[in-house]
């Protein structure tokens, strides 16, 4: 078992560094997915902080997603923005993926949007559209929790029968109604540990289980962020959609050019979202 009093001391040097070096204020916390990188270009008054600037933070091994923190202001709210995510399928312990969540909860986050790029198992969907999680299954086999309970962090037995919050998710659904945006839909995102893609038998079972998407991200720091008490939203940008009848080769440039093509309806919205908070 990895050290969870290891792990605590860890967290703790990062977030006494970051306490120092952020400016006060800020409450929203966003992980930015593969291939949405972009709204860390839209913040007024900003700053970037290297991920291996902070002490004991972990480091990205994939080149698609860059590992820095980027702080500044969105729609007069202070934000930072995680750009570069850490994912199980890396090597890292499912706890370990959520070492910035829980940095940034202890630091008195409240709120956490947290963005990927998903298959579509959901055959109304298409690439291009914006997937508000409702809900997650975790497939990883892994749980950030695992091991002994930190009681000042959070309870032993998280409650999750709303893990995605109610309040975000409605404000998410306007935000986008403000801004004239079509294809966007809620569903149920299923996290799988990857790092190879899913069979077409492996398609046909996830579309059984009633997840609308797929991916290899987000519900290790959403599980995190939860314990510590955050609200969460998470937006999934759909890049392919698969059918176990029909499969098509799932490739990462494919992933990575839908994902950009569409980012551009994404950065406006998480505008529009952190504009209503
Ligand atoms: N499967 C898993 N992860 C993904 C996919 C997919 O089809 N597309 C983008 N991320």
């Amino acid at each position: 078992m990895d050290d969870i009093f290891e792990f605590k001391k860890r967290v703790d040097e990062s977030v006494a560094f970051l306490r120092e070096h952020l400016p006060e204020g800020g409450d929203i916390l966003i992980q930015l997915g593969t291939g949405l990188g972009g709204l860390a270009d839209c913040l007024e008054d900003s700053f970037s902080i290297p991920y291996q600037d902070i002490p004991n933070f972990p480091r990205s091994t994939v080149t698609s997603h860059a590992g820095q923190l980027v702080g500044g202001v969105v729609a007069g709210k202070r934000v930072i923005i995680l750009q570069g995510r850490f994912h199980y399928y890396e090597g890292y312990s499912a706890r370990e993926v959520g070492f910035p969540i829980r940095v940034f909860s202890l630091l008195g986050y409240q709120k956490a949007i947290i963005t990927n790029a998903a298959g579509g198992l959901n055959p109304d969907f298409k690439p291009g559209t914006i997937m508000i999680m409702r809900d997650h299954l975790n497939m990883l086999g892994d749980n950030p929790l695992r091991g002994p309970n930190i009681d000042e962090w959070g309870p032993r037995f998280p409650d999750l029968s709303q893990a995605y919050d109610l309040k975000l998710r409605e404000v998410a659904a306007v935000a986008a109604q403000d801004l004239g945006l079509t294809d966007i839909r809620e569903g149920v995102y299923v996290c799988i540990p990857g790092p190879s893609l899913e069979t077409p038998a492996e398609t046909r079972f996830l579309r059984s289980t009633g997840a609308d998407g797929v991916g290899m991200s987000s519900v290790p720091e959403t599980i995190t962020g939860l314990h510590g008490g955050m609200k969460i939203l998470g937006l999934s940008m759909v890049s392919n959609v698969n059918d176990p009848d029909n499969m098509q080769p799932i490739l990462l440039e494919d992933i990575l050019a839908a994902a950009q093509a569409n980012e551009s309806r994404l950065t406006s919205l998480v505008s529009k979202i952190i504009a209503k908070l």
